[in-house]
């Protein structure tokens, strides 16, 4: 397990903003990208419907008009070469008469031959009947013609259009595709120029066309532009889709990312007027608390004259306003860290100075020291003062850590190009992986008397030098800390 040069991160408060804040002005615009993409696919298949019902149109009128010159024709062709010879010959006209109808019927074919007419029917005048069909089964059918055979009788040429199916009949889901054009007009007896008289309606000429095929074709490029359409709009809503997808998580992340600083920045504040009171309270606290241990020393004294064998009372009292005394000193440490004063020195040199120092303390635990500190080392900038606390801070954990046949080892050696590296290790307790990351925390303590400021300030000290610190523990093995100073610049 290893903790290395971890930023204290302060208590947390609650955050002042929402993420979904910095969000809103990008939400909108993901909206309005989706939305315009809709009204746009809305638009293509109402343009796509445009076309095609344009399409439709202009096949109809085409055909009306082909289909009334077609009539027209057969007007004349019907009443030159088959009305008038008929009258000559036989006198009257009677298509009941085989030999007429044949005529009528050979004139008729010859007239619509390669066309692409389906069929060709002549109603008469006084009846609503039919008097010649190219649908044989047809002949004779009386009361078959509709308004608009009333409406050619009356000189006006028109047409009925009749359509089924749509761009669904594609996908099976309506009927099939038919589409037919019957037009009327009506057969007029032909006169010359000269006559000038009015023509007369002798009946009425049907001509049916099926238009199936071009219906279809309309209907099938309305089908393939609403494809093609739907496609790309599809494709241009799976790229919006990634785009936008993409792009919230980048600004969610930079949301997140802002948020987290102006915590640490609330943090850091909230940190600096917390110094600034522990400061001010430990100062206010030395002064009286001097006092009260220099009352105590004079009470011991005269204890020991007036009611001996009552002195551990003052000692008590002495001990106290020590250990307070302590707490007060470590707290002003951190809460004002004295500034550093740099002098090249040697960490040998410091080191040497701490564990002469806490030699009795670890002689009374009982504790072995094991010390290799190398010859020749580089120097570096140190606050020879300060460094002391520092390492003071890691061996006081150390020996604090350790139980029975404790053991401490301190050594010194060159790490890379000028650099010195200090490890503290112990045969301790160990540090549980989950509290590792919290042991530079100020007010970070497992002990019962514990400020939780030692590390803090040993940390502080140890960065004010631009020492990297890598801390490794195991539970019930121990703990070491490794210290690499940077080279003397
Ligand atoms: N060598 C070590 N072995 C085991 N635990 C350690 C060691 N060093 C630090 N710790 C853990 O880290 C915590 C924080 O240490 P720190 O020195 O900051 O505070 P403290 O020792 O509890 O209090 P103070 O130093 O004010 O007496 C300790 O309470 C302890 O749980
Ligand atoms: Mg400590």
């Amino acid at each position: 397990m290893a903790a290395a040069d971890k930023t204290p991160a302060g208590p947390g408060g609650p955050p002042k903003h929402k993420v979904s804040d910095g969000l809103e002005p990008f939400k909108l615009v993901e909206y309005f990208s989706f939305s315009s993409l809709a009204v746009i696919l809305v638009f293509t298949l109402l343009l796509s419907w445009l076309i095609s019902e344009n399409a439709r149109k202009v096949m109809l009128e085409q055909n009306e008009e082909y289909s009334l010159l077609l009539a027209e024709n057969l007007n004349q062709q019907v009443f030159r070469r088959f009305v008038l010879p008929a009258v000559i010959r036989y006198g009257v006209i009677a298509l009941r008469n085989p030999e007429q109808f044949e005529l009528l019927d050979d004139i008729v074919k010859g007239v619509t031959q390669g066309l692409k007419i389906d069929s060709v029917t002549i109603y008469d005048s006084s009846k609503n009947i039919i008097s010649y069909s190219t649908i044989s089964s047809l002949v004779g059918k009386e009361g078959v013609g509709a308004a608009e055979y009333q409406k050619a009788l009356k000189g006006v040429p028109n047409s009925r259009f009749t359509y089924s199916g749509s761009v669904l009949s594609l996908l099976g889901i309506t009927s099939e595709v038919s589409c037919e054009l019957k037009t009327f007009i009506p057969f007029r007896q032909v006169r010359r120029e000269s006559d000038g008289a009015g023509d007369l309606i002798m009946g009425v000429i049907e001509i049916e066309k099926d238009l199936t095929n071009n219906y279809a074709n309309i209907i099938r490029l309305q089908g393939r532009i609403i494809m093609v359409s739907s496609g790309i709009m599809g494709i241009l809503f799976l790229v919006l889709r990634f785009i936008v997808s993409r792009a919230g998580s980048i600004m969610e992340r930079r949301a997140l990312e802002r948020l987290r600083l102006e915590e640490k920045l609330n943090q850091a504040e909230r940190l600096a007027h917390l110094g600034t009171m522990v400061a001010t309270v430990s100062h206010e606290i030395k002064s009286p608390l001097g006092i009260v241990r220099s009352t105590a020393e004079i009470l011991e004294k005269r204890i020991q004259k007036l009611a001996p064998g009552n002195e551990h009372l003052a000692k008590i009292v002495i001990d106290e306003t020590a250990r307070l005394n302590n707490i007060v000193v470590q707290f002003l440490d951190f809460a004002r860290p004295p500034v550093a004063e740099f002098v090249p020195g040697q960490v040998n040199d410091v080191v040497s100075k701490v564990l002469t120092f806490i030699a009795p303390e670890l002689r009374r635990r009982d504790i072995a020291l094991e010390t290799a500190l190398a010859e020749g080392l580089p120097s570096h900038n140190l606050d020879g003062e300060l460094l002391y606390r520092a390492l003071f801070n890691i061996l006081m954990n150390g020996i604090q850590a350790v139980t029975e046949h404790g053991l401490l080892r301190v050594c010194t050696r060159l790490a890379g190009e000028g650099c010195t590296e200090l490890i503290i290790a112990d045969n301790g307790v160990g540090i549980a992986a989950d509290k590792l990351e919290q042991i530079f925390l100020p007010f970070f303590s497992e002990k019962h008397k514990g400020t939780g400021l030692g590390l803090a300030i040993a940390k502080n000290i140890l960065d004010s030098h631009r020492a990297a610190v890598v801390v490794t523990s195991e539970e019930g093995q121990g703990t070491t800390f490794s210290i690499v100073f940077p080279p003397l610049s």
